[in-house]
């Protein structure tokens, strides 16, 4: 029988238990290892978690039969039967698993946003670039079906010159949803600026580069802290594109998750909205590409297959992202951050 990859997950909440369905349903990967600080999580009992987008059914328990189980996260970095620690912890506790992980010898995937800031960030990157193993950080969005398929027309030169591209992502209030409604704490999470823009922030810089400047407007208006709930960035490129993502969480509870993007080329406009993806070129055609691959339905499905596949075929995972990229993203977020408190645009430091 082929060699599976041993996974350990360390944080059994809405990440943790998507990661985990995934990997069960990959052949080439068994879950060794479970931590979390939950007993009841720890038991398999996942009534509690809940998302903002996806997810599949909590009110059956996790078969946890044959997996170890620790509530604390560094004796399952310790665990001789783990190889590959995946990280689904809240985001203030990035740092601290991965730096250890990557200490240990271990391979490592790890949720995004990479860190709580740059300078844990750089921490991160600094290991993972000593560390012969492994490492990655969940960006999903650059492995998103629709995503990478539209990166993938807009570099192959199809579209032609860039002229505007708006990149929107609003989600209901996730307040008490998470452990210890920690996202609701701008301290432990970033607010929804952090939390959840970094995905739009981490797209534009994964479409079009990196930006020169941002100018940022953002309100607080749940999370404790002053942080973002709700965001509008231009990103400057200096070329006369206009490039814009918005993101929040500070709508009422019951309007539906929304991503979203249109791309305006000279010679084509890609969109992508809840009616479906498709491009629309100048001359009147319209093509509806479809996803590479059925069985990866999400970018979540294309991150751990493509990191696992990169495990056994020894090879540095870094076709979707590299360790200079989730930096950038990490410092043009933190440009953001900076100038809607300032009120100005702010210049990035690379
Ligand atoms: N890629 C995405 O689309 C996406 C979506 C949602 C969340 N996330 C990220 O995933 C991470 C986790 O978010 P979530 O929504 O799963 O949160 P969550 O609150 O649902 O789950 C966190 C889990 O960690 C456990 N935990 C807390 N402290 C721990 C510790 N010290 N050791 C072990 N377990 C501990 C909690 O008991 C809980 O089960 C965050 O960084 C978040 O930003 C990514």
């Amino acid at each position: 029988m082929a060699k599976k990859v041993k996974v350990g997950i360390i944080g059994l909440g809405f990440m943790g238990t998507t990661h985990y369905g995934i990997y069960k349903s990959n052949p080439k990967v068994e879950i060794t290892a479970i931590a979390d600080v939950d007993a009841a999580k720890r038991k398999g009992d996942i009534r509690k978690v809940i998302g903002n987008i996806g997810g599949g059914d909590n009110s059956k328990p996790l078969d946890l039969t044959g997996t170890k189980t620790y509530a604390d996260g560094m004796e399952l970095i310790n665990d001789p039967n783990v190889d590959v620690v995946d990280i689904c912890v809240p985001t203030f506790l990035h740092c601290q698993y991965a730096v250890a992980a990557l200490k240990a010898g271990k391979h490592v995937f790890c949720e995004k946003p990479l860190a709580r800031n740059v300078k844990e960030a750089e921490t991160i990157i600094a290991e993972a670039r000593k560390s012969d193993k492994c490492f990655s950080v969940g960006m999903c969005i650059r492995y998103w079906p629709e995503y990478s398929c539209a990166r993938e027309l807009y570099t192959s030169g199809k579209l032609g010159k860039l002229r505007s591209a708006t990149f929107t992502r609003l989600s209901p209030n996730i307040a008490g949803n998470a452990w210890r409604n920690w996202f609701m704490d701008g301290k432990l999470s970033g607010g929804a600026l952090l939390d959840l823009h970094l995905h739009d922030t981490d797209a534009v810089r994964f479409f079009f580069g990196r930006p020169r400047a941002v100018t940022s407007f953002g309100v607080n208006s749940r999370s404790s802290d002053g942080a973002m709930d709700h965001v509008i960035t231009n990103y400057e490129f200096g070329d006369g594109t206009m490039v814009a993502a918005e993101g929040g969480w500070a709508a009422a509870r019951g309007i539906p998750f929304e991503m979203s993007f249109q791309i305006i080329c000279e010679k084509a406009t890609v969109l992508f909205n809840s009616a479906g993806f498709k491009v629309y070129y100048e001359n009147g055609k319209v093509e509806e590409p479809k996803p590479a691959n059925p069985a990866l339905p999400t970018g979540w499905h294309e991150e751990l297959d493509y990191f696992i596949g990169c495990i056994l075929n020894n090879k540095r995972p870094d076709k979707f992202i590299t360790l200079d990229e989730m930096l950038d993203s990490m410092k043009i977020i933190t440009a953001e951050q900076q100038s809607a408190n300032k009120r100005k645009t702010v210049k990035i430091k690379y």
